[in-house]
């Protein structure tokens, strides 16, 4: 937030509430919306507030009270609500051309050009989309294709989207429905909830050696790929212990299958490095990326490994809006924002800076499990008792509405608090935000009576 173009937000006013949370006005608007538009998220449920506008790591509410952002709308805009370069570039390309099925354009061009330099490896086929669920449907069909077979395993909470393919991979919310045939789930490694009970290192990542196991047993051995989130967005930050992901692809080496990492939500420095697997130096065979691929701008991207492309060939990329010349401008504008402002090294930093201060906050309060993070990917997990690790729902949403009420705009999800703060926020602003979260942790406590 120290740029010369945010210095119309006054930081040092934020947060500012000035009325009833939610204010009359969200109420009405909500009231409103709410008649027509089912199927809300659990957040905006318990939190029904109405924005108006975004800039940098504030955001405001229709009655004019200011958030400090912990939520990048959905882990989406990690580098400022909108940034200049890219609200300018997506203005310019909507004064210019909007939509031409998908013919080249030069932004389209310079945009593929910049991205095949920026991928791991030969990462270089690439498919444009407009939603992260549509590009891991396109990286299904793909290995699929390449492959010539047709089974799929996946991760215990993992989370994918939610049309047919990616509910199948998904192992998270049995109301978005069955599961289609031929795809398989696996338990992935949660060192603070092993699902083997087991303790790491000594159990040798045993997940991994159970996973082959499981392959050779329940598929009919046409396994076309593995896919995985890198960490574990939805489920709570959950990061995999270090010899995981290199046995996935020694697996996937093994088996002649794809190994296929999902990065929609990990990718553009949200993990501190510009894709996650770059932390274990594994170049998957396909990646997608989405949510801060266009920084708020609906755009994301299907990556392939070269050697592929000629079966890729055969997997039609035409969309109605996948690659417009808007969505280009956003990605394009995007990373190279990221590059000037040297935005993968920030949110290291201030994901180590955040990590350290909610290791105290654990040690303070006893309804604090877990905490964990990498980049600005964090989460703490709140539990009944420590010692059996009972999730804490009912206080999870407390904290989540006690700190809304004190100007914290965030997404927990059930007994997990999940942090995805915007890379540019100044340390203090950081820290204010964590008091906020303590001190809703501090009321959520001696209301239910945890000592
Ligand atoms: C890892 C991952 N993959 C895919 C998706 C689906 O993306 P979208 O909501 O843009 O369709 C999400 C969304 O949260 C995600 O986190």
């Amino acid at each position: 937030m120290s740029k010369e173009y945010w210095a119309h937000v006054d930081i040092n006013r934020v947060p500012y509430i000035h009325t009833e949370l939610p204010g009359p006005k969200s109420v009405e608007y909500h009231t409103r919306a709410a008649k027509l538009m089912k199927g809300y998220s659990s957040q905006v449920r318990l939190f029904p507030v109405a924005f108006e506008s975004g800039y940098g790591c504030v955001l405001t509410d229709v009655d004019g009270n200011r958030y400090i952002d912990f939520s990048s709308g959905i882990f989406v805009t990690g580098l400022g609500h909108c940034h200049p370069k890219i609200s300018e570039a997506v203005a310019a390309q909507a004064k210019k051309l909007m939509n031409c099925h998908d013919f080249t354009t030069e932004i389209k061009m310079k945009l593929l050009e910049k991205l095949a330099a920026t991928t791991m490896g030969d990462l270089n086929g690439i498919q444009l989309y407009d939603s992260g669920t549509t590009a891991v449907e396109a990286a299904l069909r793909c290995a699929r294709a390449v492959t010539g077979k047709f089974e799929f395993m996946s991760f215990w909470r993992d989370f994918h989207g939610k049309t047919m393919g990616a509910v199948s991979c998904a192992g998270v919310d049995a109301t978005q429905g069955m599961r289609a045939p031929g795809f398989f789930l696996s338990p992935r490694p949660n060192c603070y909830r092993c699902p083997f009970r087991m303790k790491h290192p000594e159990c040798g990542c045993y997940c991994a050696d159970f996973l082959e196991q499981k392959i050779k047993q329940e598929t009919t051995g046409r396994l076309a790929g593995i896919i995985l989130e890198p960490v574990q967005g939805w489920g709570g930050s959950v990061i995999p212990p270090p010899e995981f992901i290199p046995k996935l692809r020694k697996l996937c080496d093994k088996l002649g299958c794809m190994l296929i990492a999902d990065e929609v939500l990990t990718c553009m420095g949200r993990t501190g490095k510009m894709f996650a697997m770059q932390h274990w130096d594994t170049i998957p065979d396909i990646m997608t990326l989405g949510k801060g691929f266009g920084n708020g701008f609906p755009v994301t991207a299907m990556c392939v490994s070269d050697k592929y492309k000629e079966a890729i060939e055969k997997i039609s990329a035409s969309s109605s809006y996948g690659g417009n010349p808007m969505a280009c401008a956003a990605a394009l504008a995007s990373i190279e924002v990221i590059e000037e402002e040297n935005l993968c090294e920030r949110s290291a930093y201030l994901g180590e800076i955040l990590l350290k201060r909610m290791q105290k906050i654990k040690e303070a309060h006893p309804l604090v499990g877990d905490v964990r993070g990498i980049g600005c990917l964090l989460a703490i997990e709140l539990v009944k008792n420590r010692e059996t690790k009972e999730e804490y729902v009912e206080a999870g949403q407390m904290v989540y509405r006690e700190a809304f009420k004190r100007g914290l705009a965030w997404v927990p999800s059930g007994h997990i608090l999940r942090l995805s703060p915007q890379f540019i926020m100044e340390d203090d602003v950081a820290m204010k935000g964590m008091d906020i979260i303590e001190e809703a942790i501090d009321v959520t406590e001696k209301t239910l009576g945890v000592f």
